[in-house]
């Protein structure tokens, strides 16, 4: 689990140093970002040497004088990889900032653009606290399902004495474990997934391939880690990380993705086809790259497994769920495809809608289950989508469980 740590500029942000000690003794990866003003309380070097990673302390980090492309899309790179945001210390201000959507450092601009948990511990004044802007701010917070681990009461920095003084680390820690505990569903689950392109030779040096990124099948299997499933992944090439917590196993042609999956398919509860595997392989692999010959050349291809519905033919009770890109009648086409593939969900999606489809980090899908019900979801980013699939993961497993003790 990667925590980003937001420390904000308040007398507590020394506190930020313990914190980071206690989240890496708890099991966690700890990133911090620091505000400027953070930055004249605490040193970024602290942080540093505590984490081994860098600090980021600004939306433009200088390199040789100039900002470069990297540090500008920074802020994207990191609410992507964290599967939680802390801000502790949050002063007023970071708090204000966070409820009014403005961003203009990296910490307030990584809170719009992360979908993970955000949990804030205040730390201020305790008129500050009490103020009624700070307070409209807390509750707009909340509303939105911002965690806020209210402050201490006790002998503040300023002289004054009352509620300001930032949580103790042991209530900071049980926010987080919290929020992470609150989607355990998938706990005592062991889900299999496929995902990415296939690559199906032609002779040693070419082959066949599809446009699939595997973002999206990648970004399922961090969800399910991150829910408490056991994960086995079976990816075709791509260019992504591993996620956290998960088992990789690396395949390049459709039928070494078939054998992976048999191997391993018994003791998944659930398995996922997020693959986008060639539908034709050529015929025969040269064995020594083809030679040109100049005028016209024929390829022979033959039909490669369909991976899902070998696997779906001898399902029992584990969950199966497939993927359906499609160009058009995409309810229709998904409709037939759970029936004829024997799934108990389809999630569909027009490859041709805006923010759909390859290599984006957004998704437009529909979910067809099973049981009849359709889910039209709105756009969402990949890793939301991967939620919403676990989510119909985790209703139709209940109900199979129901059935079956009927
Ligand atoms: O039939 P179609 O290719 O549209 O089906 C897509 C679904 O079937 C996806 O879930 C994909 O991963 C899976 N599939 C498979 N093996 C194939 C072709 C598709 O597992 N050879």
């Amino acid at each position: 689990m990667r925590i980003t740590l937001g420390v904000t500029g308040g007398v507590a942000a020394y506190k930020a140093a313990e914190l980071v000690r206690r989240l890496q003794q708890e099991g966690f990866s700890v990133e911090v970002v620091m505000t400027r003003a953070a930055c004249e309380f605490i040193k970024p070097l602290t942080f540093a040497a505590l984490t081994g990673k860098k600090v980021i302390t600004g939306l433009f980090a200088e390199s040789g004088g100039e900002a470069n492309l990297e540090s500008a899309i920074e802020h994207i790179a990191v609410a992507q990889r964290t599967d939680l945001l802390l801000v502790a210390p949050a002063t007023a201000d970071t708090l204000a900032k966070f409820s009014r959507g403005i961003s203009d450092d990296f910490l307030s601009t990584l809170y719009l653009a992360t979908t993970a948990p955000v949990v804030v511990a205040p730390a201020m004044n305790v008129n500050m606290w009490n103020h009624p802007a700070t307070q409209e701010n807390i509750e707009r917070l909340r509303g939105r399902g911002v965690h806020v681990v209210s402050p201490d009461e006790g002998y503040l920095a300023c002289g004054m004495t009352g509620a300001g003084r930032l949580a103790g680390q042991d209530a900071i820690i049980s926010a987080v474990r919290e929020v992470f505990q609150m989607r355990q569903d998938l706990e005592g689950q062991t889900v299999l997934l496929t995902a990415g392109p296939t690559q199906e030779d032609l002779d040693p040096v070419r082959f066949l391939t599809n446009r699939s990124s595997g973002k999206m099948g990648y970004a399922v299997a961090e969800a399910a880690a991150r829910r408490g499933a056991k994960v086995i992944l079976i990816s075709g090439p791509t260019a992504l990380e591993s996620p956290a917590g998960v088992t990789r196993i690396d395949v390049r042609t459709a039928e070494e993705m078939l054998n992976a999956v048999q191997k391993h398919v018994a003791e998944a509860t659930t398995a996922i086809f997020a693959a986008a595997v060639a539908d034709y392989r050529p015929a025969e692999a040269a064995a020594h790259k083809i030679k040109k010959t100049g005028g016209e050349f024929a390829l022979r291809l033959e039909a490669n497994p369909d991976i899902l519905a070998t696997i779906a033919r001898k399902k029992g009770e584990r969950l199966i769920v497939g993927f359906a890109a499609e160009t058009d009648k995409v309810a229709e086409n998904a409709r037939k495809k759970l029936k004829e593939k024997d799934a108990d969900l389809i999630v569909a999606n027009d490859v041709t809608a805006a923010g759909a489809g390859f290599d984006v980090d957004t998704n437009v899908v529909t979910l067809f289950a099973r049981d009849g019900r359709d889910l039209a979801l709105p756009k969402l980013t990949k890793r939301e989508v991967a939620d919403r699939i676990l989510d119909e993961v985790v209703r139709l497993s209940a109900s199979v469980k129901h059935q079956s003790a009927d």
